[in-house]
């Protein structure tokens, strides 16, 4: 803190970075100019730390918007994942992290059994995209098929897809969790279909691909959305114990059983 409150900035320059919206600018101006003046800045340095400083409070205003806006259940993160203790190969993990995938509007695909993983990879990924300027959408298969089946009822599923589709990456964990009914299904191949090779999607399922017949009623449906899944996709298999187990007989949970 300094000793003495810098002067106020002149009305006129308060209004008008007011008026631009400049917030940053206008909160750190009045103490920039004392600096400035003491130690003799010349004009463009000036000029750049206060745009600079804007620039900053832009970018983290916005990447907290867009956290918000692709409400994450949780909070997990790349750097508490675990590799050595997955069955996720190294490789595959730091070319999941590098994101290079959603620029390319590729898919990754997370199958595994309960508590490997699947959605602490989802979640991690999703933030990491956002920190890195991407728009991101985190969605359980039901809440999406429960979206889309409200556009159903006032026609608007096509703008609510585009819509989604205005996200670089859409999350759908939990697919398979319950069965799809024949025009929950019809929706959701709706969507995959919107976005293939538009926009990444990562999906989290218990069910290897075989298997989602279970919960697709209808079988040209399921393989025609596979096919558009799987052309572009990246196939993480989450295998062994869950970590929810482990860590519980690591807290001397010792009576818990898995079958
Ligand atoms: N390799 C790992 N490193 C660190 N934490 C992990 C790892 N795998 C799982 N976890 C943690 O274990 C818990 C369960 O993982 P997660 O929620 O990702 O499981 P899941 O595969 O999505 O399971 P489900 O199918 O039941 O939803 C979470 O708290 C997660 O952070
Ligand atoms: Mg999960």
């Amino acid at each position: 803190m300094t000793a003495t409150t810098p002067p106020p900035l002149a009305a006129d320059l308060t209004e008008g970075l007011k008026r631009l919206k400049m917030a940053a600018m206008r909160r750190l101006a009045p103490e920039l100019l004392v600096t400035a003046k003491t130690l003799r800045w010349n004009p463009e340095e000036f000029l750049r730390t206060l745009i600079e400083a804007e620039i900053t409070s832009r970018d983290e205003s916005n990447a907290r918007t867009r956290l918000r806006q692709a409400t994450f259940p949780v909070t997990k993160r790349l750097e508490d994942f675990d590799v050595a203790g997955s069955s996720i190969p190294v490789a595959t993990f730091d070319y999941l992290a590098s994101l290079e995938w959603i620029r390319a509007a590729e898919n990754v695909c997370m199958i595994g059994p309960a508590g490997t993983g699947k959605s602490h990879m989802l979640v991690a990924i999703g933030i990491a995209a956002v920190e890195h300027g991407h728009r991101v959408r985190y969605f359980t298969a039901a809440e999406l098929v429960e979206t889309l089946y409200r556009g159903l009822a006032d026609n608007s599923v096509g703008r609510v897809i585009d819509t989604l589709l205005r996200n670089d990456l859409v999350l759908v964990d939990e697919l398979g969790f319950a069965p799809l009914d024949d025009t929950g299904a019809q929706l959701l191949f709706r969507f995959v279909a919107a976005a293939y090779e538009r926009r990444s999607l990562g999906i989290g399922s218990h069910w290897p691909f075989e298997s989602w017949g279970r919960f697709l009623p209808e079988h040209t449906t399921a393989v025609s959305m596979l096919d558009r899944l799987l052309h572009h996709c990246h196939t993480v298999v989450t295998d062994g114990e869950s970590y929810r187990m482990k860590q519980a007989r690591g807290r001397g949970g010792t009576n818990i059983k898995t079958s």
